[in-house]
């Protein structure tokens, strides 16, 4: 589903965001990537979803080759892949129901289509009653249940998701992982930035781990030690 080799990016300063990097996921898997801040997370997904350009490096993700992509083919690729934000980017003039659809609204699909679907997705993430309320008057947890829906509407078979509990309480977090991990039992690729590290300890999936522009495979168990690692290089 991804795959990536010798991936530089370097944003003017000149800041290394990512260092030759070398990734694979392959169709289905359920990935947590995680590191720590300035590792190079959202900026490995900018390249991931062809919202930003590599330095130099191949990337292919959901059969398309990112560096040899079309502008015309670009929104054919944006519909093999869904986004989620930490922030959710909910549109706050539109109603629920409203930005669950945009996606397919923006595809042109037709109407009936349109609502069949969001009544699907909002039976599935559980907020069906919610569907004609303005986003402001949803909790957290229910507004990135929503900016989930939206980013499922087109039947992505690619899922990512940058710090998704990043904003919510513990149970919420618990929560919206569980909602992913249904996602990803029908047939998705899920990758999930965080830097929530009891919430990746507490579910048994890969993990990968970026550090100053790389990225490797850890036991989920190695998590502790490299928070210990982390606090005393800071010291
Ligand atoms: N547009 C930009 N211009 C210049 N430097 C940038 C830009 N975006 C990111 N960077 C730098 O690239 C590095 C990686 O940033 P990135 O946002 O990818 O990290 P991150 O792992 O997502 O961090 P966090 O966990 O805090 O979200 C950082 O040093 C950051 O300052
Ligand atoms: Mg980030």
């Amino acid at each position: 589903m991804i795959h990536i080799q010798h991936l530089y990016k370097t944003y003017p300063g000149p800041v290394h965001a990512l260092r030759d990097l070398n990734l694979k996921i392959a169709r289905g898997e359920f990935v947590f990537l995680t590191g720590p801040s300035g590792a190079g997370k959202t900026t490995l997904f900018k390249m991931i979803s062809a919202y930003d350009l590599a330095t130099s490096g191949k990337i292919h993700v959901a059969g398309f080759d990112l560096n040899d992509i079309k502008a015309s083919e670009v929104p054919y690729f944006r519909r093999k892949i869904g986004v989620v934000f930490q922030d959710f980017k909910l549109l706050p003039n539109k109603t629920v129901a409203e930005n669950v659809a945009l996606p397919l609204m923006i595809l042109k699909e037709e109407k009936r289509f349109i609502q069949k679907q969001v009544t699907d997705l909002l039976e599935q993430v559980g907020l069906s009653d919610k569907a004609d309320q303005w986003p402001e008057t949803l909790s957290g947890g229910e507004q990135q249940r929503i900016a989930i829906a939206r980013a499922l509407i087109h039947k992505p078979d690619l899922l990512i998701a940058d710090e998704p509990t990043g904003n919510l309480d513990p149970l919420l977090s618990e929560e919206i992982i569980d909602l992913f991990e249904r996602v990803s039992k029908q047939g998705t690729t899920v990758v999930i930035a965080t830097h929530d590290h009891g919430l990746v300890q507490r579910r048994n999936k890969k993990v990968l781990e970026l550090r100053q522009g790389e990225v490797r495979e850890i036991a989920s168990s190695e998590l502790i030690k490299n928070i210990s690692a982390t606090l005393a290089e800071g010291l």
